[in-house]
């Protein structure tokens, strides 16, 4: 029998219903809708209003969405990860209570932070507990609350994310479908342009902070579109290079939605065309640990078993990579 391969069998995604549009946005500073749609490429974004719910609430709907769909017992998932930056609380983790509240009371879980990369990374992890034959049901799910962080008088930042989640299965493949290959980074340089900074051991949340809005996210936009641009594409032609892929052999990039001007830069770099290219930020704009498990939802009825797909995702830390895969399934929508 040949080698164990970890494949994607079930996708679900969650996102709510309250649509902030770049017309509300108008209203709360001083931006407008043909600077955001240019600059972004974002028309709307979906935030989750209703007073204390949280990552997990979105987590577990995506999570309830793929286990309905894919009908499954939630009793057979072993392992739950959920990939946030904004778990409900520094401790306890969302995955555990995520885990429990869909019923998959066999499992372990914990949480991933890799900030905008963190569901990149989260496949990194459960393709390789599928790989090693520990286990053969991960639940990998992407989710954030971004309003939570962000500050709706921030122009710079407001304009950009939005909440969601998405939840994926591996289970092992013996076609060779599935997860292939790898190129993952961080440079720890790059935490001074993206970041959300109080409330950690290092940076106590005062009063005094509080008031100056410390507890939000900050970027720098022009660095960090920057560093997005050229170490996706790097990753994505390392990869390429690595598997002996031409261009032509790719049927999907799926890179994280920042900004469509990033996405239409690194498809330029490596000569992709606009048809191969997954995107959805214009409904959604960045949903962090989301992006990718959305896309993926959103394009499944278009993907093929033995589809050629390439993930890319940068974001805070800085951390970066690229993944290779081949999916595994024909979509019976
Ligand atoms: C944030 C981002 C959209 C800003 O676009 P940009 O083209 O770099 O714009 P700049 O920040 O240089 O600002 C250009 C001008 O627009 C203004 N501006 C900034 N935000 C604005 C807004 N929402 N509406 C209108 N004007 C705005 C700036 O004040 C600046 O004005 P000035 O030239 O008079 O100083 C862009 O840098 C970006 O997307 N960066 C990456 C963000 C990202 O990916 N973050 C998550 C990491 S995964």
């Amino acid at each position: 029998m040949g080698k164990i391969s970890a494949a994607i069998t079930a996708v679900g995604a969650y996102v709510p219903e309250y649509v902030l549009t770049n017309q509300i946005l108008e209203t709360l500073v001083d931006t407008n809708d043909e600077w955001i749609t240019s600059r972004t490429g974002i028309k709307e974004r979906r935030i989750l209003k209703e007073e204390g719910k949280g990552t997990s609430y979105l987590a577990i709907k995506a999570a309830q969405d793929l286990i309905d769909k894919k009908g499954i017992d939630p009793k057979t998932i072993e392992l739950v990860i959920v990939a946030t930056a904004t778990p409900d609380m520094k401790a306890a983790s969302t995955a555990s209570f995520t885990a429990t509240e869909i019923g998959a009371t066999n499992a372990f879980s914990f949480d991933m932070d890799a900030a905008c990369s963190g569901f990149l990374y989260g496949m990194s992890v459960a393709t390789s507990y599928i790989e090693s034959g520990r286990y053969k049901n991960v639940l990998l799910i992407g989710a954030d609350k971004m309003s939570s962080i962000i500050n709706y008088k921030d122009r710079a930042t407001c304009i950009i994310f939005g909440d969601g989640a998405g939840a994926v299965l591996f289970e092992p493949n013996d076609e060779g479908l599935g997860f292939q290959d790898e190129y993952l980074r961080s440079d720890g340089t790059g935490r001074e342009f993206l970041q959300a900074t109080y409330g950690g051991s290092s940076y106590a949340l005062t009063p005094e902070i509080l008031e100056k809005g410390g507890q939000y996210a900050f970027q720098e936009g022009k660095t960090v579109f920057k560093n997005a641009v050229f170490n996706m594409a790097d990753a994505t032609f390392k990869i390429l290079e690595r598997n002996n892929l031409t261009i032509e052999d790719v049927n999907w990039l799926a890179a994280h939605q920042a900004n469509k001007r990033i996405i239409d830069a690194i498809a330029q770099r490596i000569e992709l065309e606009e048809e191969k290219v997954m995107i959805n930020i214009h409904k959604y704009g960045n949903t962090t640990s989301a992006t990718l498990p959305l896309l993926l939802n959103d394009y499944e009825s278009q993907l093929k078993k033995g589809d050629k797909v390439i993930f890319a995702a940068f974001g805070g830390g800085f951390s970066w990579g690229a993944i290779y895969l081949k999916w595994a399934y024909n979509s019976v929508n």
